[in-house]
């Protein structure tokens, strides 16, 4: 085991992206490193910061030759935020090597020779994509190098995301290129307030503050849902920040206050203050109308989840007759976009909040044809779920990135089911997974999704046939 040291490794060539976002590159020796903020066809030499064997792990120091792919990052955050960490990259590029990342998963893990692999579905708007984001506050904003030899004592309070690796710097954000006015200038006008009247921002270490997080949602219909989280409770400036949100944003259709005077973040445990407006806001996806709530989950990419349900949709060939299962369902979107051209639809979900978000969605829709139930999928299937519920055509599997509990692979295969189709985030836990179910089934298609631009994110939606 060789021992962690730095040295500068000369002329690596980068030729390939790695599933975590890093740059693959190679040596004239032929050693392998792991290469941050790389793009492949760079030429690069880089500071090892670890080396265990032949593997090195390190970041460019000197660009011999640029690639092709590379381009210039828009956000004057990018390389301290953490997020969008491909945008050095072009989104062309970023989609060639999504697709590759499946493809070769699907391969190497998945034991399949040849997989039909669709071109990858790019999104149509590779910014100001998402629906959600999460600020922070804090009274320990990530300084700028420059910023740490200026003197005088610099203004440390900040309200953006974590700094990443760091549970208690917080950096400033100024203009994200994430989520759609007025997201951007709710959050600035937020800051903005708190500073000129001197409210304290969260400290971390000694659990204590008043403004402790800021969520904004929004939806491709135009309805916005602010949700402010205090650690403290001082209804005078809540009074304050709620007229002046309202007043400067009447976007705002819903706003909320939640008080968290817990250590941790997580608001599921907590109590809703409703401010203003009917407490929840309307999201399309196709024909379905969809209700979030300040607690729902709801895929974050309206647009490209529409065309990811669509795909499931076109695979599934409905014919208006069958059984479908919806396994790890959420808040039930899946089945309930499906629901109008079967019979039943069942699904099964741990989190009961989002059963109960399936079901408010259900009825929203006057959707009749579906059950949720709220439990583990491995022990539900254990405990004879299709036995009871009825013997299924189509089985629609969504896990989360850990993929599908290996117990339930066998029960797959016995239900006997002549499709199933499985939506992942993650390419490599699937193609493990499909490795088992094609001893039954034939991979016929795998359609990848691109929900995240500028991330090394990628969903894929595989079809699957009972071999006959
Ligand atoms: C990727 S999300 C699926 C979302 C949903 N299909 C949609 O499109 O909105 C995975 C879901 O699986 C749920 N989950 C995770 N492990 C589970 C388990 N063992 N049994 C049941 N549900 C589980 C999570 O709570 C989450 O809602």
């Amino acid at each position: 085991m060789g021992k962690s040291k730095q040295m500068i490794a000369e002329q690596v060539r980068i030729l390939d992206m790695g599933d975590q976002g890093m740059g693959i590159g190679k040596d004239p020796e032929g050693r392998v490193y792991l290469v941050r903020d790389a793009v492949p066809g760079d030429l690069v030499d880089i500071e090892v910061k670890k080396h265990r064997n032949r593997l090195g792990n390190g970041r460019p120091v000197r660009m011999l030759e640029s690639s092709s792919w590379r381009t210039h990052p828009f956000c004057s955050h990018f390389g301290v935020c953490g997020g969008c960490k491909w945008q050095h990259m072009s989104y062309e590029g970023q989609l060639s090597y999504k697709f590759k990342n499946v493809a070769d998963a699907l391969k190497r893990i998945g034991g399949l020779p040849d997989p039909q692999v669709r071109p990858i579905c790019g999104a149509p708007e590779d910014r100001y994509y998402r629906n959600k984001l999460e600020f922070s506050f804090g009274n320990s904003r990530w300084l700028e190098p420059d910023e740490l030899t200026r003197e005088g004592a610099p203004d440390r309070n900040a309200l953006g995301f974590h700094r990443p690796g760091s549970f208690e710097k917080i950096v400033d954000i100024t203009h994200c290129h994430l989520q759609p006015e007025p997201s951007n200038a709710i959050r600035n006008a937020v800051r903005t307030w708190a500073k000129e009247k001197g409210h304290t921002f969260y400290d971390v270490k000694n659990h204590s503050g008043f403004l402790r997080n800021l969520i904004i949602r929004t939806t491709t219909l135009g309805q916005v849902m602010v949700t402010l989280v205090t650690g403290e409770d001082l209804p005078e400036a809540l009074e304050q920040i709620n007229q002046l949100l309202l007043l400067q944003f009447p976007q705002i259709t819903t706003l909320y206050h939640i008080h968290n005077p817990k250590k941790n973040d997580t608001i599921f445990d907590l109590d809703l203050h409703l401010v203003h407006g009917p407490g929840y806001i309307l999201e399309s996806i196709g024909q379905l109308q969809c209700r979030i709530g300040p607690k729902s989950f709801f895929q974050t990419n309206s647009i490209q989840a529409a065309r990811l349900y669509g795909f499931v949709e076109e695979f599934a060939k409905l014919t208006g007759h069958e059984i479908i299962y919806d396994l790890y369902s959420g808040t039930g979107t899946i089945g309930l976009f499906l629901a109008g051209r079967c019979r039943q639809v069942i699904g099964v979900e741990e989190v009961p909040e989002a059963v109960e978000d399936a079901y408010l969605n259900a009825s929203l829709n006057q959707i009749k044809n579906v059950v949720f139930h709220t439990g583990d999928v491995r022990k539900m299937m254990m405990e004879g779920l299709f036995g009871r519920e009825g013997k299924p055509d189509l089985i629609v599997l969504d896990p989360p990135r850990a993929g599908l509990h290996q117990d339930i692979l066998p029960l797959l295969i016995d239900s006997g089911a002549p499709k199933i189709i499985y939506v992942s985030c993650n390419p490599a836990t699937q193609a493990r997974d499909l490795k088992v179910l094609c001893t039954a089934y034939e991979h016929r298609i795998s359609q990848p999704v691109d929900m995240f631009p500028h991330t090394a994110h990628i969903e894929n939606v595989t079809l699957l046939e009972l071999k006959s």
